[in-house]
């Protein structure tokens, strides 16, 4: 199971922060971004972020909490993300977006809200390489876990070995060191504020990962 840190909640001295989370043990940067339209809530502007992580080398897991999906993956492609990952509610032209997101030459994935059912994926879960399942409400860090989002990964994890998929299971809101033990069928799990809540990184990915 892979780590991907976001950092939405680190609150002070965030460029050096952002590096020592790069620094330490996680296998991607998860990078939040929100438009004060699909989500209640704004994060930093595309000048800000290339600036914060203009000396990371981990790989990065865009996802897109935006209504003008077009336009954030012209911009965020030219991080050369892993991932960029939108959400299914926000846009009317799924396919459109899929495909647009491949002509970039980056992996497409697709996420849905603590309310959205699996089955409004189906007919995508084919084309893209991942799939997000949100276990809180997006838009801020720090949340409870929604316990039934555990059932939606089981779910796509049966869907994908039944018939032969290939997409990514990643999960995203209010991971800690004990429902990650429920998650043993995700490939990737998102995890912010359990790990820069405390200020030894990798202690705390230390706990995530049972050692
Ligand atoms: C919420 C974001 C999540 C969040 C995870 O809208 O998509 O990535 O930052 O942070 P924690 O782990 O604190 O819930
Ligand atoms: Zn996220």
């Amino acid at each position: 199971m892979k780590i991907s840190a976001s950092f939405l909640s680190i609150k002070e001295d965030l460029k050096n922060n952002i590096e020592k989370l790069d620094n330490s043990n996680i296998d991607y940067l998860h990078l939040d971004i929100m438009d004060n339209v699909f989500v209640p809530n704004k994060t930093w502007k595309f000048n800000d972020i290339t600036d914060l992580l203009e000396n990371t080398t981990s790989k990065k897991d865009v996802h897109l909490m935006v209504k003008d999906v077009k336009k954030y993956i012209d911009d965020y492609s030219k991080l050369n993300p892993e991932f960029i990952t939108f959400h299914l509610e926000a846009t009317d032209s799924v396919l459109g977006t899929i495909n647009y997101i491949k002509s970039k030459n980056i992996k497409v994935g697709i996420s849905i809200k603590p309310n959205t059912k699996v089955e409004e994926l189906l007919k995508y879960l084919p084309l893209i390489d991942l799939v997000l399942v949100m276990s809180v409400e997006p838009g801020f860090g720090g949340q409870k876990f929604i316990e039934n989002s555990i059932n939606k990964v089981n779910e796509l994890y049966e869907i994908r070995e039944k018939n032969n998929y290939n997409y990514f299971i990643e999960i995203d809101g209010g991971i800690n060191d004990t429902n990650i033990k429920y998650l043993d069928k995700c490939d990737i799990v998102v995890v912010g504020s359990f790990i820069t809540s405390i200020g030894n990184y990798n202690e705390a990915i230390g706990k995530l990962k049972g050692e």
